[in-house]
């Protein structure tokens, strides 16, 4: 099947709510962003949302948060449910960055937890997953990242599966300006795919999109995404700007 390509961009912890505004609004004025055969989603800190859901209606850009908590609401001071977000305009949410993990402790079976609960809320899940410079090195890049997605997937369930996004982030690539070769992302990408598939089904994971994220430029994203496997690019630094992020957006949708 076709699948529509996702260009998403990811903030991390950068930018006011002013600045997120006059970014929204920069952005716009350059034309249309994104297409029919590719959706563009922003993920920006969650305190942004509720003011760019406004901005971008209509727009066709799609908003998502970096992180969630599983439970639906209770005594969790600082965190943020599935149902807060989509209230707020997401309709994706990142579970499992690879800061996440190394910054703030998430084992793999927090992430399961988070993804279960994603799945059975309105958000879409943006699952990020890679091996880092040693597991590469090593030759290990698949058992790690077959290990991950066996963790994170458990019990997810068909449904949940074809929702699904995952992103593959090899550590080594994350804000160091070393993307991976094209043809390194394809194969971890269709790599994904088979494990998806030996997981669940054929047609589950035919359906789901395996994305790619990691020193993606306005140079590297149109050999990336190009070809059958790389379904899109998960944008970090590169996002911040709005001219190159529109021009990574601009250059996979004019070439699909
Ligand atoms: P980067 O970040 O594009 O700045 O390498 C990607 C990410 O962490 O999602």
């Amino acid at each position: 099947m076709t699948r529509r390509k996702l260009i998403a961009g990811n903030w991390k912890m950068h930018k006011t709510t002013a600045q997120a505004i006059q970014f929204a609004n920069e952005l716009l004025s350059r034309g249309a962003v994104g297409s029919a055969k590719t959706e563009v989603c922003l993920c920006v800190p969650s305190v942004h949302l509720y003011a760019l859901a406004g901005i971008f209606e209509g727009s066709g850009v799609k908003l998502g948060a970096q992180n969630v908590y599983y439970e639906d609401e209770g005594a969790y001071t600082g965190e943020i449910s599935c149902g807060m977000l989509a209230g707020a305009g997401a309709g994706y949410v990142i579970v499992g960055h690879s800061e996440r993990r190394a910054l703030f402790a998430e084992t793999d079976d927090i992430i399961n937890k988070k993804l279960l609960a994603v799945c059975s809320s309105p958000l879409n899940p943006i699952l990020c997953v890679g091996e880092n410079l040693e597991q590469r090195e090593a030759g290990a890049e698949r058992q790690a990242v077959g290990d991950q997605l066996e963790a994170a997937l458990r019990d997810i369930g068909v449904r949940g599966v074809q929702r699904l996004t995952v992103a593959y982030e090899p550590l080594w690539a994350i804000g160091t300006g070393k993307t991976a070769l094209p043809g390194q992302a394809r194969e971890m990408c269709a790599f994904i795919r088979s494990k998806i598939e030996s997981l669940y089904d054929g047609h589950a994971a035919d359906r789901m999109r395996c994305i790619y994220g990691g020193s993606v430029d306005p140079v590297t994203a149109h050999d990336i995404v190009s070809g059958a496997d790389v379904d899109g690019a998960l944008v970090g630094g590169a996002s911040l700007k709005p001219d190159v992020f529109f021009d990574i957006v601009n250059s996979v949708s004019n070439h699909t």
